[in-house]
């Protein structure tokens, strides 16, 4: 297993006729052998223009990859020790699942037939495939071709395995199954991994660091719980995180920020400058309803969503625009008009500057 570096890695579509696409913009990441990157952002902000590069499936505009300290950019695809489960699979319609996984161990050196076909059975185990080993790919569900491609890649032992939405198309119950055995099987088999996943809870829960990437930049790098919570930017805040945080514009006051002639939130460390434009962010288990008494402010209930482990509501602040969405106890029952007296967690505020709309020195820590 290997380390694997990004350095100032960059990558432009050009085609006739139509404008440039930059669809990276130069990224830089070291990603310790046996890690898992978690890499999260937007549709389109080239997270698989990333992975296509890495395996060698695009070619790069500029920048270097290195993986084990020798650079691989110039390789032609086969020759990166890579293993890659992509979303569309790849797999080969002619050749059972069994003959899929094994396709190219052979010609790479990895063992003899005998040798091979225990791999293919003890990974097909692994990711409960035994069943479909003499099936042909064209007879089976999305879930399960996206398994095959999983084990697939798996088996290969590569130095660096590329997951691109490995999970999309399973159903919730294998996902759950499938994404244990996944972690384990990383952290048994010790791959350097990046896994790219729209699912939030996916990424936090097998990621050993997270990157947030936007319009082909890296905006942050750390582990789950530095990105939820310390997050660098006003966006980083907002894609991270279900449901999503409150952003809420206001004014730095002496002891903390006004949200409107009736609302002010008290911080334990409010920052220095008064009359600062800033947002606050604050996430909606960090607001409880309390008593009177202990209120930082009263609300209107607008909306109020009994879930299963918790319920939802949407409370309106005297003056200010944004509705804020409030995390409950699921057997809090609250009525629609019905007054609110909440309060915030101090310790648990997030500050970004209203301009540049990143966060406030000292402001990540908390
Ligand atoms: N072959 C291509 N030719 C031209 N532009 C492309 C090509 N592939 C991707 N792009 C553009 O590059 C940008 C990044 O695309 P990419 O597929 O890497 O995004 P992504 O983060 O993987 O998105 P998604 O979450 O939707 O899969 C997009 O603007 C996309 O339209
Ligand atoms: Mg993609």
């Amino acid at each position: 297993m290997s380390d694997l570096a990004l350095r100032a890695l960059r990558k432009t579509y050009s085609r006739k006729g139509r404008p440039d696409v930059e669809a990276v913009r130069g990224i830089d990441v070291e990603i310790p052998s046996g890690e898992l990157l978690g890499l999260l952002g937007p549709s389109g902000c080239g997270k698989s223009t990333t992975l296509r590069m890495i395996a060698g499936l695009e070619e790069v505009t500029g920048g270097d990859i290195v993986v084990g300290g020798s650079s691989v950019a110039a390789l032609p695809p086969q020759r990166r020790n890579i293993g890659v489960a992509f979303e569309n699979y790849a797999l080969y319609p002619p050749l059972t699942v069994a003959e899929n996984l094994a396709f190219g161990l052979a010609a790479r050196g990895r063992g003899g037939r005998a040798e091979i076909a225990a791999r293919v059975r003890e990974m097909a185990a692994r990711i409960e495939l035994t069943d479909l080993l003499d099936a042909k790919p064209g007879g089976l569900s999305s879930g399960q071709k996206q398994r095959v491609a999983l084990a697939r890649a798996l088996v290969r032992e590569p130095d660096v395995l590329l997951l691109d939405e490995p999970l999309s198309h399973l159903d919730a119950a294998q996902r759950d199954t499938t994404r244990r055995e996944l972690k384990r099987l990383q952290r048994d088999l010790g791959h350097t991994t990046i896994l790219v996943t729209h699912d939030q809870e996916e990424a936090l829960s097998l990621a050993d660091r997270i990157a947030v990437m936007k319009d082909g930049e890296i905006l942050q790098i750390g582990t789950p719980d530095e990105i939820y919570d310390a997050p660098a930017t006003l966006f980083v805040a907002d894609f991270v995180g279900e449901p999503a945080i409150n952003l809420l514009p206001g004014t730095v006051t002496p002891g903390g920020v006004r949200l409107s002639d009736a609302v002010t939130v008290a911080l334990s460390r409010p920052p220095l400058e008064p009359g600062r434009s800033v947002v606050l962010g604050v996430r909606p288990e960090d607001v409880r309803p309390v008593g009177e008494d202990d209120a930082d402010m009263r609300g209107t209930v607008v909306v109020y969503e009994p879930l299963l482990e918790m319920g939802l509501a949407t409370v309106r602040l005297d003056g200010v625009a944004e509705p804020l969405t409030v995390q409950t106890d699921p057997d809090l029952r609250l009525d629609r008009d019905q007054t609110v007296h909440l309060r915030f967690d101090r310790d648990r505020c997030h500050l970004f500057d209203a301009d540049t709309q990143r966060a406030l020195p000292g402001m990540e820590n908390r």
